[in-house]
Formats: structure tokens, sequence, C-alpha cells
């Protein structure tokens, strides 16, 4: 049996194969208009689009990431989880793909200095005053007050995707949103207790997954998701992803998703990729993305040891079935 089919513990729940698919907010032209329709809303068509993937075999299913504040707001037809009337909707996407076998996953985000001033009224909130890149709004500073606001809202979001069914609670800690601005030492000039060591920078990310695991206890799997190339100008190497995956680690973090370049590529002018040093640094499963797009793909990823779950995006969005092809080249 290869690898990437059998099945796979994360914390308190169990995979039964180690392909997902990572969580992807719908657009264009990724997604066809009748799946992006709806501000906010879920759709049949979209409890379709998770069900078919599902369907086709993956073990885990990511659903994209999830707003859990109204200032937080990223996508006009994005999904929404900081209201207890967003939790039906969200059960039924859940239901779905629980109903054909797969563990349904849900990314929650913030999107901080990244959200849509149009949809926020204008506001965007930060660690520090640095706009995200030229040209756009710099971000209002968080005072202790509103990020303990902020905390409180991830975690109230992640009980009402517990409610509706999910078991697998991924926060978005990657891609420059807002708990990947306090990581960033660019971003984020604060001399407070979330500032200045790497560690520091980590507080926020972590105090958010300790106190969800506490909330939620053995019903989900819960953990974040970060990024590292998205700070390598930065001069982030393989001693800051250390010290990331071991914070996370430390908070009792039930998995590590890694969104990387590419899965396969050597990191770090070293002969290991980042997923290599990142499980090197940690016992709980490490997720991988990028660059994955056949069922070889996956099982080199496991086999050679960059990643324990083989996440594989753009080519799944791109063929609905994807999965039932690559379980099926698998098996031979
Ligand atoms: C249309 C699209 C939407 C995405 N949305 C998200 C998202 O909501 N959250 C996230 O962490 N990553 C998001 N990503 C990144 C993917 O999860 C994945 O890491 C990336 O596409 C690399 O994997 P791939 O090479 O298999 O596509 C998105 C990617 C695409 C193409």
């Amino acid at each position: 049996m290869p690898l990437s089919l059998t099945p796979l513990r994360i914390g308190p729940v169990e995979v039964r194969n180690r392909i997902a698919m990572p969580p992807m907010v719908r657009l264009a032209p990724h997604a066809s208009p009748e799946v992006i329709a709806g501000e906010g809303s879920v759709t049949d068509h979209l409890v379709e689009h998770y069900a078919r993937r599902a369907r086709a075999g993956v073990g885990l299913i990511i659903v994209e990431a999830t707003c859990v504040h109204p200032l937080g707001r990223v996508w006009r037809h994005g999904l929404n989880a900081y209201d207890d009337a967003h939790v039906p909707g969200l059960a039924s996407i859940a239901r779905a793909i629980a109903a054909e076998g797969a563990l349904p996953g849900i990314q929650l985000v913030h999107g901080g200095p990244q959200a849509d001033p149009a949809l926020t009224g204008g506001v965007t909130l930060g660690p520090s005053p640095v706009a995200p890149s030229v040209g756009e709004p710099e971000p209002r500073e968080l005072d202790l007050g509103q990020i303990l606001d902020i905390q409180r809202a991830f975690i109230e979001a992640a009980v009402r995707a517990h409610e509706a069914g999910f078991r697998f609670i991924e926060i978005h800690g990657a891609h420059g949103y807002l708990l990947d601005s306090f990581v960033s030492p660019i971003r984020n000039h604060r001399t407070d207790a979330f500032g200045g060591s790497i560690e520091n920078r980590m507080r926020m990310l972590m105090d958010i997954v300790m106190r969800i695991k506490d909330c939620v206890r053995d019903g989900a799997a819960v953990g974040a998701r970060i990024s590292v190339f998205t700070h390598t100008a930065e001069g982030f190497g393989e001693s800051e992803l250390r010290a990331m995956v071991r914070s996370l680690t430390e908070a009792h973090s039930d998995f590590v998703d890694l969104s990387v370049d590419r899965v396969l590529t050597h990191a770090f002018g070293t002969d290991r990729s980042m997923g290599q040093a990142a499980r090197a640094a940690t016992n709980v499963p490490v997720l991988v993305a990028g660059g994955l797009s056949s069922g070889r793909d996956c099982e080199q990823v496991i086999a050679e040891g960059h990643g324990d779950i083989a996440c594989v995006g753009r080519a799944m969005l791109g063929d609905p079935d994807w999965a039932q092809g690559a379980i099926a080249e698998l098996r031979g």
C-alpha cells in the first residue's frame, strides 16, 4: 500500500489517507461564477464544490479562509464565522464533506492589513502602522484591548466551526494576513509582549491556538498554517522556521501546515526542503502544499519525509475528480 493512501492520526482525529485539499478562497478564473456567487452565503453550488472533491477520495478537505471578524473581511463573496447565523451554512458544508468519508476542516482568518477597506468601512488593522505594500493604506495599530478582542473573535469562530461539524480547525498564520503580520519583523515594530523576538512575534498565533484547544478539547484537531517564503526577504531562514514550528508545538498544536513555494525543492541553501526542516522540529504531522500535481508527487513528498500530508491545490481546483485518478495511479 502506498504510504500516501494509509490513514493518519492528527491529534484526536484520523484521516483515511494523506492527500488533502488545502484552503482555497473562490477566485476567478479558478472557480466558476456559480461557485463564487453570493456575498458570504453558502449556496448549493458551494456545498457541491467541496462534496465533489471529497467524493473523489481526498482524506482531508480544508475549507477556504473564513473570516472571524467583520473588520477582518478580505473577500466580498468569502465565508464568515463571526456570527451564530453563519453556523447552519457552514454545517451544510461540513456535513456534505463528512458524508463522503473525508475529514471536514476549515481555515479561520483575520485579514488585518490585507483586509478589504471596501468591506470594513475603510479601516484596516495591524500590529504596527506599516502598509502591506506601496500605495496601500497603513493599518491602525492594535492596542492591547483590541488584540484581546481579536483573540476572542478567533476563539468564538472556532467554537462555531466546531459546532458546525468541522473536526480540523486551522488558524491562518500565513500569506501576510493579520497573524502573519505579527510574525514579520518588517510589519511588527511593537515593543510589548507581541513584538521583538520571534517567540514574541509568534505569541498572538500561539495564544489563539492554545485557547481554541482548550475550548474544543478532543472534538477537533487544532493547528496553524505558516509560511516562511513570504518572509525570506526579511532574512528568515531555517532557525526562524524551527522557532515557529517549536512555538506551535509548545502551544499544543495538533499539526503544522506549511505553505511553501515548491514542496520538493531544497531550502535555505541546504539539501533539505522546508518540509524536512519543519518535520525535524516537531513530532506533530506537517502538511505541505506547493506545486504537487500527481499521485506520484504526493507519494514522493511523504516517502522522502518532506511532509506527512500532501496538499494539492490548483490541480484539484482544475479537476474536481483529480483524487480519483491519483488514487487509481497510486494503486497501480
Ligand atoms: C485560488 C486560490 C485560492 C487560495 N486561497 C487560499 C486560502 O484561502 N488560504 C490559504 O492559506 N491559501 C490559499 N491559497 C494557497 C493554496 O492553499 C496552496 O497553498 C497553493 O495554491 C499552492 O498549492 P498548489 O501548488 O497545489 O496550488 C489559494 C490558492 C489559490 C490558487
